[in-house]
């Protein structure tokens, strides 16, 4: 088994991204890091908790940065409220603050993300991947303030960015959050695997194959149906970008493709540079002047979907003991 570290900003498809991870024969959790994001630090550390604990599984979550490092926060810019929709005459937020889901049992560690972070980079005798599913700032302050322990990290799995496609202007949601912080993460020599928009726009999941999810009858399976369904219904009301009756799983397309890599088509080496300012925040543009010798990602123009759905649905089958 890999040992895992998740960081995310949950969040629905955080939410089955870490329900994935849980259920995968090949990955061990050994914690999950939250940040802001989708909603704010309290509300991604909540509904972390919750989702576990609905789960029966009692790992270790740490709190992360509560705010991007150089931006103002999400609440303050206005954002949230751009983000409602109407969907059969109700108005609807695109994230939720809280996953309809019963109150933890149990509470979030003591000590903050970026030292466990150290701590346990520090310490462990073998490998750490890490996946994250939200925006960077964690990692990207680990990195600032302890550069060597980049070289103690296995493998670092990004869901974020979009090279032909964008969901916040011309970023995507977890670059453009912290725009910043993606830059210093590419900038410390990791080179991650980067699954952008590009590759999870084409790793959607079908309302029939929702359904077939929503049969496998588990907690977990149900739980993500309804999930999948109210992202449909969203992108449907909002973004003309999705098919009909489809919904995108982003974060789920990371863990799937840290799982099997094959669930990654045309991954690129390329030298990525992150926008800061105006409509090109969180914009990723590929450097070939710079590129020779200093290419800082992998970067997947596209996905596999059958093999992403195959692996889904197999996962998700094996919750059937979790009612
Ligand atoms: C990413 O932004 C967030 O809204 C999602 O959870 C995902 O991580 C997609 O752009
Ligand atoms: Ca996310």
């Amino acid at each position: 088994k890999k040992k895992v570290i998740l960081d995310v900003d949950t969040g629905s498809d955080d939410a089955i991204a870490i329900m994935l991870a849980l259920l995968s024969p090949g990955i061990d959790v050994q914690a999950i890091c939250t940040c802001s994001g989708n909603v704010d630090i309290s509300h991604t550390t909540d509904n972390t908790l919750r989702i576990l604990s609905r789960m029966g599984r009692n790992i270790p979550v740490y709190r992360g940065l509560p705010a991007p490092l150089v931006k103002k926060l999400y609440k303050e810019r206005n954002v949230i409220k751009k983000l409602e929709v109407v969907i059969e005459g109700k108005t609807v937020k695109m994230h939720d603050d809280q996953l309809n889901l019963p109150e933890p049992g149990f509470k979030e560690e003591d000590i903050p993300a970026i030292f466990y972070y150290k701590e346990v980079l520090s310490n462990s005798k073998v490998p750490i991947n890490i996946i994250t599913t939200g925006p960077l700032s964690n990692l990207a302050t680990v990195f600032s303030l302890w550069p060597e322990l980049v070289n103690r990290i296995g493998s670092l799995t990004i869901m974020g960015g979009g090279h032909g496609l964008y969901n916040n202007n011309y970023g995507e949601g977890n670059f453009w959050h912290d725009p910043e912080a993606a830059q210093v993460v590419l900038n410390s020599g990791i080179v991650p695997t980067i699954v952008p928009l590009d590759a999870t726009h084409q790793s959607i999941i079908t309302i029939d194959e929702i359904d077939m999810l929503r049969n496998q009858n588990n907690f977990c399976s149900e739980f993500a149906a309804g999930l999948l369904e109210q992202r449909m219904k969203l992108h449907t009301a909002n973004q003309p970008l999705h098919l009909p009756d489809s919904a995108t799983l982003h974060d789920v397309v990371a863990v799937a493709a840290f799982l099997d890599p094959k669930v990654l088509v045309g991954v690129k080496d390329v030298r990525c540079i992150i926008g800061f300012t105006g409509s090109a925040e969180g914009h990723c543009s590929f450097d070939r002047r710079e590129s020779k010798g200093k290419n800082n990602c992998r970067f997947a123009m596209s996905a596999d979907r059958e093999r992403f759905v195959r692996l889904f649905l197999e996962t998700f089958a094996l919750a059937k003991d979790i009612q």
